[in-house]
């Protein structure tokens, strides 16, 4: 064998197993078809599925936790947008909430299998009963930290999807306003160019410091960025 060929079988035999290319087949579009190549290669994605977690993002509030402190044992949390469950389990092992005593709420349209230590409701958010319905889940009580990771369906037309994102990111901070606890805590999804000044400000009387934080796990190409305010006013 030419030592060239040998070469090009060498270095075909080192890139087995390291990546997979998905060929696109007949009635997949070409959009999905790089989603899966992309999924199929993305290491989180690999090692959500090792260690357990229901989805990729869990690394994002893991990441988020480890730079901001945003946990601590005990904590109430409600969790925006919660399905598949991967913030769910990254804050019930971080504020050990136990089956019999669940601390933490989480609210989807889409059905979320059960999590041990955590009471998950089916709900779309943006129904007017929602955020009663949630904050009778907690008893009454008020809660320490609220998460969004919510993300309405993009519907292609640009200025429609600003309008939707912003509108549920504005719900999620009021809703937050009325229910968190002194010092409280609130973490929610934006877009980059999608946190109005109006928001901001709004923001800024209510908590004594805000954070914008784009954590490893969340892939460069996307425009997310994640909002951290800290220390609730009252
Ligand atoms: C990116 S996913 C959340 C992933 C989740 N943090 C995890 O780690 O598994 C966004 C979720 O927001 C939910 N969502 C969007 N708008 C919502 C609404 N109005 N009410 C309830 N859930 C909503 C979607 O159904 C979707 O499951």
């Amino acid at each position: 064998m030419s030592k060239a060929k040998k070469n090009r079988r060498n270095k075909k035999t080192a890139n087995i197993g390291l990546k997979t290319r998905v060929k696109s087949a007949k009635g997949r579009k070409i959009s999905s078809t790089l989603w899966l190549q992309r999924q199929l290669n993305d290491p989180y994605v690999a090692r959500a599925k090792i260690e357990g977690y229901r989805s990729r993002a869990a690394y994002k509030l893991k990441e988020l936790d480890e730079k901001y402190k945003l946990f601590k044992p005990n904590m109430r949390v409600i969790d925006l947008g919660c399905a598949p469950g991967g913030w769910l389990q990254i804050a019930q092992r971080a504020v050990q909430s136990m089956p019999e005593n669940p601390t933490i709420i989480g609210i989807d349209y889409l059905e979320v299998e059960p999590i041990a230590g955590t009471i998950i409701l089916q709900k779309d958010f943006s129904d007017e009963d929602a955020p009663s319905a949630i904050i009778k889940k907690l008893g009454g009580k008020k809660a320490d930290i609220v998460l969004s990771d919510m993300a309405a369906p993009t519907t292609g037309h640009r200025q429609t999807d600003h309008i939707r994102i912003i509108a549920l990111v504005e719900m999620a901070a009021d809703f937050a306003i009325d229910v968190l606890a002194p010092n409280g805590t609130f973490v929610a999804k934006v877009f980059q160019g999608g946190t109005e000044h109006q928001l901001l400000n709004r923001l800024k009387q209510h908590f004594s410091k805000i954070f914008h934080a784009k954590p490893p796990a969340s892939r460069k190409e996307s425009a997310e960025t994640y909002l951290i305010a800290k220390g609730f006013k009252g």
